[in-house]
């Protein structure tokens, strides 16, 4: 293959994933957290379980320090620890919690709680719920640099 023909071939190859795109992130549910992932009535229902089974330790405003000096889940130090990471981990997260009464908080409220926190770190909502399923929680990257 000649040089001038590879470029070309790449090029054209570009352009369809530049095409593609836009496509790709409209499909069902949104790849990014930028794009709204949960809904503000989710967040609502989140808040009132996080008040009743998880506020306790990592307190009202998520910013930690409570009983077990539980972790903050909003503010720079969560941010710096989440960074990058991503929202499956965050679930993956709350299913040991409330420690030693995890069977008290079904998968959908754990789901309701992540829109929540999500909420408060001001991650916009959108017109979906979000689902408790990893293969749909895993694309979600948390990114509090650039929101
Ligand atoms: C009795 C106190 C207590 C309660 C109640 C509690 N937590 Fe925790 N939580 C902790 C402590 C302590 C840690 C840090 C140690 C650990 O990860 O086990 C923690 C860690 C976490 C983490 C971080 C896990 C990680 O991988 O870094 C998340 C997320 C979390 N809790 C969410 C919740 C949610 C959601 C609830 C309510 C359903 C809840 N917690 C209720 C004490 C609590």
């Amino acid at each position: 293959m000649t040089a001038k023909i590879a470029v070309a071939m790449a090029t054209m190859a570009f352009g369809v994933a530049v095409y593609l795109a836009p496509v790709a992130a409209t499909a069902g549910q949104a790849a990014s957290l930028a794009d709204g992932v949960y809904t503000t009535e989710q967040a609502a229902r989140g808040k009132s379980v996080y008040d009743d089974k998880c506020s306790v330790c990592h307190v009202d405003d998520l910013s930690g320090g409570g009983d077990g000096m539980a972790p903050s889940l909003a503010g720079r130090f969560f941010n710096k620890t989440w960074e990058g990471r991503t929202v499956a981990e965050l679930y993956a997260g709350t299913v040991m919690m409330p420690p030693g009464e995890e069977k008290t908080v079904s998968d959908q409220e754990r789901i309701d709680i992540i829109a929540y926190v999500l909420s408060v770190n001001k991650f916009p909502a959108g017109a979906a719920p979000l689902e408790a399923d990893m293969a749909k929680l895993k694309p979600l990257k948390l990114s509090f640099t650039q929101k």
